[in-house]
């Protein structure tokens, strides 16, 4: 039986190890899973994974979102497999071939497909050049790099909390969905780049596995107090 707080997922939005570490001793009881992203894997590399493991129980997500082609990516893949992360990310645009590596298949390491990234408006898709209808319903864009993902050999997308509903239902419960963009109501971000924001309790409603939430955890007086809040609203909706 899962925990609310196995739910939350914290990014390791720091500069360097020490710092990073020092919120891992901090809040490991607290989360279900440490995110390192590019900034602290750039800087640190694969030892940062090492030391989170020697010190936590926690799960570790390697959020790449790597992006190339097909043999690019299945390679980059084995190697990441060989981290022992739990789950890593990739943007799949590209499609078939991606993950029909049988090592790939094969590591316990899972797959997620980014879709529309939760920093980005129906404004901005449509400067991309993306179709109307696309951009207007923007759960639909979602639902069809959702398909996409699922076809290339995803275990799972990123997505926000307002469009996991319409993945699940259509993907079925067990197609992971990990939820950024998430705004408990107590919470501050000031010049917040986030536009699809929902609330921990609307995107476990929702049907969320996993709520990404940095900032309003990172940047709070008590980041332990703002896991435990969270967990708490988290409980309420399960
Ligand atoms: O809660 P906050 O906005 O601070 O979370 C930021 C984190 O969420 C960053 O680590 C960012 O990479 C991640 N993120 C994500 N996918 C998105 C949006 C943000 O993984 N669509």
């Amino acid at each position: 039986m899962r925990l609310p707080s196995d739910y939350i997922v914290f990014p390791l939005d720091v500069t360097d190890r020490d710092e990073a570490m020092r919120y891992v001793t901090m809040l490991r009881e607290s989360v279900g899973v440490f995110k390192v992203g590019l900034e602290l894997f750039i800087k640190e590399g694969p030892p940062m994974l090492s030391a989170i493991r020697d010190e936590s129980r926690a799960g570790i997500f390697l959020d790449l979102k790597l992006h190339d082609i097909p043999e690019t990516m299945r390679r980059a893949l084995r190697s990441a497999g060989s981290l022992g992360a739990d789950f890593v990310t990739v943007h799949c645009e590209q499609g078939q071939g991606m993950l029909t590596d049988e090592a790939v298949k094969g590591s316990k390491t899972k797959i997620l497909g980014v879709t529309v990234l939760t920093s980005l408006n129906t404004g901005h898709i449509i400067e991309l050049g993306y179709r109307d209808d696309l951009a207007k319903d923007l759960r639909k864009l979602v639902l069809k790099k959702a398909f996409i993902a699922r076809d290339a050999g995803c275990h799972g997308i990123v997505c926000s909390g307002r469009e996991v509903g319409w993945v699940k239902k259509e993907l079925g419960r067990d197609f992971l969905a990990f939820t950024p963009g998430i705004r408990p109501k107590w919470s501050i971000v000031a010049g917040d780049d986030q536009q699809r924001i929902v609330t921990p309790y609307q995107a476990v409603r929702n049907g969320a596995d996993y709520l990404v939430i940095g900032r309003p955890i990172r940047d709070s007086k008590d980041p332990k107090e703002a896991c435990a809040m969270t967990a708490e609203e988290i409980a309420s909706a399960l």
